[in-house]
């Protein structure tokens, strides 16, 4: 039977909620962005008003706002690693490799999972796929002669559109485009990877490859965890 949304909703929030236990005073934690991720600031938001003190990083403009209206303490730079970084994504595969990006915010969401000890995913089971690709990868590029670097990217075997919004071309956070692009063949999404940073012009994309520490999915038959979660947090 087709889950609907409602359900989904409902999954979401249980992942996040999962995940929210994770977070103890003290800590430097990551917030993703996305509606996913939303519960999980929602729910990091509620624990401060019970009295958590933890010091946060947002990974877009808009989770900087959801964050700074639930009384988060915010930082825009850091001095040692994240201790927890929880994030949404698209497409997850059995090896947790991820495809992210389709809100937008890849960019700022990778360096800040970069920088975190641990990065863990919570997502719907909708999410999860027998094999990465099944819709676009999004390519972020500067604006500059992008259409040049369009038909290099296609020329990797996909078809490349650029994003759109109801005003024209959609500009991420840090003032570039974004290219949705569909490859026929994504079975090695290293060897993608290694060959998009070598195109003049792309900034950063949306695959995840070897980054999560685990991903934590909400569905129907509850909560089901895949790697390894960090150690309970007491705080
Ligand atoms: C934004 C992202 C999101 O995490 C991803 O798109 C999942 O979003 P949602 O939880 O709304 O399905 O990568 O850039």
């Amino acid at each position: 039977m087709p889950t609907d949304l409602t359900d989904i909703e409902a999954h979401k929030r249980a992942a996040a909620e999962r995940a929210v236990e994770l977070v103890a005073s003290g800590m430097l934690v990551g917030l993703g962005s996305g509606s996913t991720a939303r519960y999980f600031v929602e729910g990091v938001a509620r624990r401060v008003r019970e009295g958590l003190e933890i010091t946060a990083l947002a990974t877009s403009e808009e989770t900087q706002r959801l964050a700074r209206t639930g009384g988060i303490n915010l930082v825009d730079t850091i001095d040692r690693p994240l201790d927890i970084t929880v994030d949404g994504a698209d497409e997850i595969d059995s090896r947790r490799n991820l495809i992210k990006g389709r809100g937008g915010a890849l960019l700022r969401e990778k360096v800040v999972a970069h920088a975190s000890r641990a990065f863990l995913v919570i997502a719907d089971e909708t999410k999860a796929v027998p094999k990465l690709g099944q819709g676009p990868v999004p390519v972020e590029v500067v604006p500059f002669l992008w259409e040049v670097t369009s038909r290099n990217i296609e020329s990797l075997g996909g078809q490349a559109s650029l994003r759109t919004g109801a005003r024209g071309p959609f500009r991420t956070d840090n003032g570039n485009l974004i290219l949705d692009v569909a490859f026929a063949d994504l079975t090695k999404p290293d060897e993608l990877d290694r060959h998009l940073h070598r195109i003049p012009g792309v900034v950063e994309h949306g695959l995840f490859i070897g980054m999560a520490a685990a991903v934590i999915f909400g569905g129907p038959q509850g909560i089901r965890i895949v790697g390894s979660l960090p150690a309970p947090a007491a705080g």
